[in-house]
């Protein structure tokens, strides 16, 4: 399996604070590699500084070959590395299946093609037949017509990676896709991740309900106070005593 997303000695300082320092991250090719830590660890600030939100303090981050330290966040998704947001934010004012639709490519963008009308209006119908393909794969075939703001949490946490997919993304970065939904859906929402990891994409989650989302791990980084304190298969750094340790210090509703 080879490395997709490698962050080699990632420090990132807010002033007097260092959010994280000298992270040493890899996720291989289609695997769910999942970043857990206490509140306020560093986890949403080192998936920033991979995506280009922010730029590392120091360090280096590689997607694939390419260093992409330091590139705007546009560059990288075009690289087709995406993230969804802790907070999703669709155009509400659009529908399931527009959203998706927006995030795709269309040859009718380039000035080049915008007068070869038939040129994007084949490309029209392909993106639409691959958008409501996306929506199936992720759950919301159905809600395809509904308004973006009816979604609820869950829905609208697939609905982010429906538009990561219709970019053509081969890695996506979730920060906390289950937070905030009941158990079921949330078993839902990682059963369509599992089926995404087996047509070949790559995951790298941020998630603090680690009894529903170990499973699907396959590898599990843990953070606490910027630093990487354990990484291993999900039952390693699960039993291990520095991870529970932080834990049990910050109060069991945080875990
Ligand atoms: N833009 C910022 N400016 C200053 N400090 C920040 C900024 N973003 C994050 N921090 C601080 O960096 C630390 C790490 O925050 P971060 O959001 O990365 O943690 P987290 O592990 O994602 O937490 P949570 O589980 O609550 O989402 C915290 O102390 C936070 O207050
Ligand atoms: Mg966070």
């Amino acid at each position: 399996m080879s490395d997709v997303l490698v962050a080699e000695q990632v420090t990132k300082n807010f002033e007097g604070l260092v959010a994280v320092n000298k992270a040493n991250i890899v996720v291989k090719e289609n695997t769910f590699t999942m970043l857990i830590g206490p509140n306020g660890s560093g986890k949403t600030t080192l998936i920033n500084c991979c995506t280009g939100i922010l730029k590392p303090t120091s360090g280096r981050v590689m997607l694939g070959d390419t260093d992409i330290t330091g590139w705007k966040p546009h560059q990288i998704y075009e690289l087709g590395f995406v993230r969804s947001f802790q907070i999703p934010l669709p155009f509400i004012g659009l529908t399931v299946l527009d959203n998706v639709l927006g995030a795709m490519r269309n040859v009718g963008e380039s000035p080049f093609h915008a007068t070869n009308v038939n040129k994007w209006a084949d490309q029209e119908e392909e993106n639409m037949e691959r958008a409501l393909d996306i929506l199936e794969k992720v759950g919301l075939d159905k809600q395809w017509d509904l308004p973006s703001a009816s979604l609820g949490a869950a829905q609208l946490k697939m609905l982010e990676v429906a538009k990561g997919l219709s970019s053509g993304a081969k890695i996506i970065a979730l920060d906390e896709p289950i937070g905030g939904v009941d158990t079921a859906s949330a078993h839902e929402i990682l059963s369509h991740v599992a089926e995404l990891k087996k047509e070949g994409i790559t995951f790298f989650v941020v998630e603090h309900r680690i009894d529903i989302a170990a499973p699907f791990a396959d590898y599990v980084y843990a953070m606490d106070l910027g630093t990487i304190i354990s990484e291993g298969p999900p039952q390693k750094v699960l039993t291990d005593p520095k991870v529970i340790e932080v834990y049990l210090g910050k109060g069991v509703e945080q875990c």
